[in-house]
């Protein structure tokens, strides 16, 4: 067994007045539009949950949570957080450490930047300062869509 393993993930959603925007399980309820989305449309827990996947080789997030399910309708992503850890842990591994990027144009988001990274941190049991959240914004080529991706450093229990 590997000592570390390295995981790699992404997600984007699109856009839409009238719904809401949740990121890393918190509700931006100053967002002027909300994803498009089967579950809640967290694309920062998706692509959290994708990587840990990533770097077990267990595929993706779509495999054990498909969008045709109604089971998963307007699921809470955390859901889907904890059960790709339980997979991660079930495989001899956890999450050591975390890098998370957010594309979005509005609304800007670096005034929640702890909030989010510390509530991603309480989700995969981990210390705030092991959680980096970056924001970006599409420099206007991809206003309709938030995009999130991340690597996570995953380490053998
Ligand atoms: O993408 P760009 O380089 O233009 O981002 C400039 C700054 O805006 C960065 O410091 C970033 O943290 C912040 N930002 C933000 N919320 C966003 C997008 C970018 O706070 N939604
Ligand atoms: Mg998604």
């Amino acid at each position: 067994m590997l000592p570390y393993r390295v995981g790699y993930g992404e997600d984007a959603h699109r856009l839409q007045v009238g719904l809401r925007l949740v990121l890393g399980g918190l509700d931006i309820v100053d967002a002027p539009r909300g994803a498009v989305a089967h579950s809640d449309g967290d694309a920062a827990l998706h692509t959290i949950a994708d990587a840990l996947l990533s770097g077990l080789a267990l595929g993706d997030i779509g495999q054990y949570f498909p969008d045709t399910d109604v089971a998963w309708k307007h699921l809470d992503s955390a859901t889907i957080l904890r059960r790709c850890l339980a997979l991660t842990r079930e495989r001899g591994y956890r999450p050591a450490n975390l890098a998370l990027v957010i594309t979005l144009d509005q609304p800007k988001l670096g005034a929640r930047r702890a909030e989010i990274a510390g509530r991603i941190a309480a989700l995969m049991d981990l210390d705030a300062s092991a959680v980096g959240v970056s924001f970006k914004t599409s420099e206007g080529l991809a206003p309709d869509h938030v995009q999130a991706r991340a690597t996570v450093l995953l380490e053998r229990l």
